[in-house]
């Protein structure tokens, strides 16, 4: 099954830094494909900075054919006097294909509550911007109870159990697995995807199950060598 692999850069990296992860990401994907081994869609979300410079490198290069460009917050108001807050009309032209939304970081240091990533969500689908939703376990209900059941079928969902964010070991797969299977069944989102210390070591025992459809991976993102090993499962 052909999978989603998400790199959230968070607020890492300088112009430089981008300039060359983008250089040697292009590398590898360029040896992915003169072997025809490369199956997968991969999403970039940089820091809202180094947007432009992202799409303009995926625009220039053929290979990145199954690259997308993403963000990893939106504003949950239209254009307009909200002064700081990135709309999606400012997006417009930088062909941004999916936002990732409500992650348990903005939850955290930016108190960001439920009606707001629900707005934020609404503001995605209202522009053709795939919203990719960050829930944990423990409070997954109240999270998706301001969602309508249309906008949660648009709405893929990254199951992130907050414990093991920024670690080395991922959340147990048949652990994972089974609050991801209660997902699907409660709440019929577009697909779920994990998130929590994917690396490339940490990978495997995810792969085989068709229920995940795909990774939110921070840490081992940030090097283009160990998401290119991430990404060619
Ligand atoms: P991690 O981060 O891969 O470093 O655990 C994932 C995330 O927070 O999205």
């Amino acid at each position: 099954m052909k999978k989603l692999f998400v790199a959230n850069w968070k607020s890492n990296k300088n112009r430089e830094e981008v300039e060359k992860w983008m250089d040697k990401f292009s590398e590898f994907m360029a040896r992915q494909q003169a072997a025809d081994s490369f199956n997968s869609t991969v999403v970039i979300c940089p820091p809202m900075p180094f947007v432009e410079l992202v799409s303009k490198k995926m625009k220039d290069e053929s290979v990145f054919k199954n690259v997308f460009l993403g963000v990893q917050d939106m504003s949950q108001f239209p254009a307009g006097s909200y002064t700081g807050a990135v709309s999606a009309r400012n997006l417009e032209g930088f062909n941004v294909q999916y936002a990732i939304i409500g992650h348990s970081e903005r939850r955290k240091y930016f108190h960001e509550t439920h009606q707001e990533i629900a707005n934020k969500i609404d503001q995605c689908l209202e522009n053709s911007i795939q919203p990719i939703m960050c829930i944990d376990a423990d409070q997954m209900h109240e999270q998706f109870s301001h969602l309508a059941d249309d906008v949660k079928k648009k709405t893929t969902v990254a199951y992130e159990p907050i414990k093991y964010i920024g670690g080395t070991e991922t959340q147990p797969a048949d652990e994972a697995v089974r609050v991801i299977r209660e997902i699907i069944d409660r709440y019929s989102p577009k697909q779920v995807i994990y998130g929590g210390s994917v690396n490339p070591d940490s990978i495997a025992p995810f792969l085989h199950h068709d229920e995940v459809a795909g990774f939110l991976i921070g840490g081992a993102s940030l090097k283009a060598e160990s998401f290119g090993e991430i990404i060619i499962n």
